[in-house]
């Protein structure tokens, strides 16, 4: 499942979008089903929003995709190969940005992110400061390259993520929760880079957001999990108006001063 190559923002090499495709999938973490059945694919070169209430699956279901986690039943393929092998993921360049950021605070910002090409020897070190300090200037954070992950602010540690991200030069980027922590400015920045990844370099991209406005914003379909079960799957103008009233409930909570849910949670 690939599509015509087109150049990557980074190398300038070519490059080509992967799809994903998700068939039955449900994990079990002891007795607990954190997955249940779920099915969807995404197509490459797409922007695939997936949102849901905390607790819901969203991490465990990326975590599947990168090959972190393993399906307790169903199957996970990332262009047409088995995530959860060796293989797939030494021929298909994807790239995780941790809800946490995942960072080394042992090593500078900018061996943060000069790690990935070292490690594959994919350029030399001229070449890889030129990406690194790229991707630093794309995200506001040229100023930050010499100090450690554990000096700056949360909203800062998500962008060196993202950066470090986009360094690796990924066919398919994942995301969890890229906005989250982030001002006004920088998340509409974000989903700026997410749908130019898309537009210009054909990048597939698969975000877990409780964004609403990137969400309705940039993505081709959306996808909400609740309770591990897949129960809407659709475009953002069908999300305007959802038809499911779990869906618009989640999506479009009204705030009632009278009624107030933390009552109806303490009975
Ligand atoms: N390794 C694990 N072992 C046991 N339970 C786990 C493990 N990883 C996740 N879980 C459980 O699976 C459920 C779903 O977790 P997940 O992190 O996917 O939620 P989420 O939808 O990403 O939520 P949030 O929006 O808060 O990030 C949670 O109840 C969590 O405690
Ligand atoms: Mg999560």
């Amino acid at each position: 499942m690939t599509c015509s190559p087109t150049r990557n923002p980074f190398t300038h090499t070519e490059t080509a979008a992967v799809g994903v495709a998700i068939e039955g999938l449900s994990k079990n973490f002891g007795c607990f089903e954190v997955l249940k059945n779920v099915t969807f694919s995404v197509e490459p070169g797409e922007i695939f929003v997936l949102m849901g209430p905390s607790g819901s699956g969203k991490s465990v279901l990326l975590k599947h995709i990168v090959g972190l986690e393993k399906p307790t039943a169903g199957r996970v393929t990332v262009d047409g190969r088995d995530a959860s092998s060796e293989t797939t993921r030494e021929q298909v360049r994807l790239a995780l940005v941790f809800q946490s950021g995942a960072l080394f605070n042992s090593l500078s910002v900018y061996d943060n992110l000069a790690l990935y090409p070292r490690e594959h020897q994919v350029a030399d070190e001229a070449a890889i400061r030129e990406k690194v300090m790229r991707a630093l200037q794309i995200l506001s954070l040229e100023g930050t390259a010499h100090k450690s992950p554990s000096e700056l602010s949360g909203g800062m540690k998500k962008r060196v993520a993202i950066a470090r991200g986009l360094v690796m030069e990924p066919q398919l980027m994942l995301y969890d929760e890229p906005t989250s922590e982030l001002d006004p400015v920088m998340s509409a920045t974000i989903t700026e880079i997410i749908a130019t990844l898309k537009d210009e370099y054909h990048v597939t991209s698969i975000v877990v957001s409780h964004d609403r406005e990137l969400a309705l914003g940039i993505a081709d379909r959306v996808g909400i999990l609740m309770g591990g079960e897949l129960v809407s799957l659709g475009t953002p103008a069908e999300l305007r108006a959802p038809k499911d009233p779990r869906v618009a409930e989640f999506l479009y909570p009204k705030i009632d001063l009278k009624n107030p849910r933390f009552k109806k949670l303490e009975t």
